[in-house]
């Protein structure tokens, strides 16, 4: 069984996906962390992130175990992995990875923007989750407080409408909304109440006992 979560950048569709993947006894990919690695790597090579065949070669010898650093869940590295995730023989080479990924037993959670529309069209649930941008915003500045990172509230609502922009404007795989997915606002919704009313979601369509 495949679950494809997708949405804006802060919209908690992470969060919700593990979780999600937890409750059903899933493994969980977020997606987003692949382009994140191709643009860390783009740059440490010492090529600029819109460099055709730098990001392309970079994606195609990207190795998903390298996934776990810290420096990837920040926001210059999200905005560098928008630049890098436009160009479509990057989002190839990335496509069999996630595919395989999403056919492992006994099922697969991956989120990200593309994964309902393109990397599993077939997914047996979509789940479109969003929230407004302003609530977005005070979200990861929250996380980024947390951490320690010295940034205002309105660089990280400037920097999630700007991403909002590339990745919903671009012309391969941009972020939408698959016809079959169901839209999840979490505005006004604790990570709690969000994984309940996504449990509902799977549960009126599929029915899965883990539900
Ligand atoms: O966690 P957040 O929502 O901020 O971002 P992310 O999911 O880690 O994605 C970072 C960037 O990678 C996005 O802004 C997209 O440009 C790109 N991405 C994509 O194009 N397709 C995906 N399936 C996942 C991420």
């Amino acid at each position: 069984m495949i679950v494809a979560i997708d949405g804006p950048a802060a919209s908690g569709k992470g969060t919700l996906a593990k979780r999600l993947a937890e409750h059903l006894g899933f493994h969980c990919l977020d997606t987003g962390l692949l382009y994140r690695a191709v643009a860390r790597d783009v740059a440490q090579r010492g090529f600029r992130l819109d460099d055709l065949w730098a990001a392309v070669a970079t994606a195609r010898g990207l190795d998903p175990k390298e996934l776990e650093d810290p420096d990837l869940r920040g926001t210059a590295a999200g905005d560098a992995a928008s630049i890098v995730a436009r160009i479509p023989e990057v989002r190839a080479a990335l496509l069999a990875y996630q595919r395989d990924f999403a056919r492992r037993p006994p099922g697969a959670v991956l989120d990200g923007r593309d994964i309902g529309s393109v990397v599993c069209p077939a997914a047996d649930v979509k789940i479109f989750v969003t929230a407004t941008p302003e609530v977005r915003a005070r979200r990861r500045f929250t996380e980024f407080e947390a951490r320690g990172a010295g940034i205002s509230y309105e660089t990280v609502l400037a920097d999630i409408l700007i991403r909002d922009q590339r990745d919903s404007g671009r012309a391969n795989a941009p972020m939408v909304l698959a016809t079959d997915a169901m839209l999840l606002d979490t505005s006004n919704l604790s990570i709690e109440a969000a994984f309940d009313a996504a449990v509902g979601l799977i549960k009126r369509k599929i029915g899965h006992p883990g539900c």
